[in-house]
């Protein structure tokens, strides 16, 4: 079997690594961009000689002329906000058509009713502080065997039947358990069907694709991360997919030997958006600091996201889970004014020392974590190209992080612009 000449980007914590970022700088060298999971809770921001893009459901290889982007079956899609998405791009001068889009026929659709759901739910005491995209509901209809998928949707007759089977208990679920109002499909419908015609030209077998196409360079887009993975994550508090390395296989129908290079997007520190553990959630001072300095507010809702340290027990759980080759460290640059750094290695519990990962809540909830100190390097490094151009202590920083985990560390964000990185090992 011969082994496919791709990289997988995948986040290693809890999502806005910075995988957008990489992955457009990594697009220049690849034909084909697929995303295998998720849908518009995802935030990619791509930044451009200071030109902002904020991606939800397009890949990030969409601004390199040449790169066919697909979209795979294990991600669930929101017309509205893909054809909006889809718009934004043409006006600012990218073009987007089916010669450079390929949507899967087996991908889930996000309807009214799912968004109506996931809002609804997040009212109540169950709430974990999701996207409000409808992501968790899309997920749930799927894995029950009620979903509506794209080939449906773009069939009219078909589209309106299935619509007649689900609304029912949808509105009921809406009504009697959360006192919602009712999703009506005459408001909604004719609205879908224009955005279901539309859509069909972007729709094609993504795995025969794939297949067909295994000599060339592909990258696999991750979305969210391996600590919201619904598998590997901090359960619950994660979102209804496989955001890990297994997600690639299921979510766009390709065998095993088509993984070859797994690239682990790490922040240099951490970030969590919504609820759930994060033992390494910094003190409100220094967590506002880093906030400020890192922009961390929310690419898909706005939210602030919460701060904390590097966290390396995390990191070896996701070295595992996603046999990661190589490491893109980001966000250094957001380092530079603080005197010290902590690095998590263990966690503390109950007086035992805990040095693997568990997705045991009450461990996560109530651990102290164990902290490494190095010194700050006090300089601005946003200018920095090469390895060498970092402070001591910037490098004596990266190289412990990469020997803490054991995956070399390939690539180094020193700002947000594609031009803002330092190669160290070429892909
Ligand atoms: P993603 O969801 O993993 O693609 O990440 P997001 O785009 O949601 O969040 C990452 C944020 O950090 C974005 O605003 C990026 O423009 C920005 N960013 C990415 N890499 C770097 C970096 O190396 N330094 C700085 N300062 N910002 C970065
Ligand atoms: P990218 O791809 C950060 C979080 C939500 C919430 C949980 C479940 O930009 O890294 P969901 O709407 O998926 O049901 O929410 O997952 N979450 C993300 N956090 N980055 C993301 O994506 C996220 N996608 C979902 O905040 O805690
Ligand atoms: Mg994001």
């Amino acid at each position: 079997m011969p082994v496919v000449n791709s990289i997988l980007v995948v986040g290693t914590q809890f999502g806005d690594e910075g995988k957008g970022k990489v992955i457009d700088l990594l697009s220049e060298r690849s034909d084909i961009v697929a995303r295998f999971q998720g849908g518009n809770n995802a935030g990619h921001t791509l930044v451009v000689k200071g030109k902002k893009t904020i991606l939800h459901h397009i890949p990030s290889g969409i601004l390199h002329k040449g790169t066919m982007c697909m979209m795979g079956n294990g991600v669930v899609i929101d017309p509205v906000v893909f054809f909006k998405e889809i718009d934004t791009l043409t006006q600012s001068g990218v073009e987007v058509s089916p010669k450079n889009l390929m949507v899967s026929e087996n991908c889930h659709v996000i309807l009214p009713y799912h968004i109506a759901l996931d809002k609804a739910r997040e009212r109540g005491a169950g709430k974990i502080g999701t996207t409000c995209r409808g992501i968790g509901p899309v997920y749930e209809d799927k894995i029950a065997r009620r979903g509506i998928r794209v080939q449906e949707f773009v069939d009219k007759a078909r589209f309106a039947k299935r619509l007649d089977e689900t609304l029912p208990e949808k509105n009921k679920t809406l009504t009697v358990i959360y006192g919602e109002k009712p999703i009506l499909k005459e408001d909604f419908f004719a609205h879908y069907a224009q955005l279901a015609e539309r859509m069909q030209p972007f729709v094609g077998n993504v795995s025969l694709y794939l297949d067909s196409h295994k000599d060339k360079r592909i990258l696999f887009e991750g979305a969210q991360a391996t600590m919201l993975d619904i598998d590997h994550g901090t359960y619950p508090f994660v979102t209804s997919s496989n955001a890990s390395a297994g997600g690639v296989c299921t979510g766009l129908g390709v065998s095993p030997f088509f993984l070859n290079k797994v690239v682990g997007l790490v922040k240099a520190y951490q970030t969590r958006v919504g609820g759930g553990p994060f033992p390494t959630e910094m003190d409100e001072q220094m967590g506002e600091k880093v906030r400020q300095k890192g922009g961390e507010f929310g690419a898909t809702t706005g939210r602030p996201r919460r701060c904390g340290w590097i966290d390396i027990v995390m990191l070896k759980h996701a070295k595992r889970i996603n046999g990661l080759t190589h490491i893109a460290l980001s966000k250094l640059d957001v380092l530079d004014e603080l005197d010290e750094i902590k690095i998590c290695t263990a966690y503390t519990f109950h007086g035992k020392r805990i040095a693997e990962f568990t997705s045991d809540l009450q461990v996560l909830e109530h651990c102290t974590p164990v902290y490494e100190t190095m010194p700050g390097w006090k300089r601005d490094i946003s200018g920095a190209r090469t390895f060498s151009d970092l402070p001591k202590q910037a490098q004596a920083y990266v190289k412990h992080i990469e020997t803490l985990i054991g995956v070399p560390i390939a690539i180094i964000g020193v700002g947000p612009d594609r031009e803002q990185t330092i190669v160290t090992e070429e892909l």
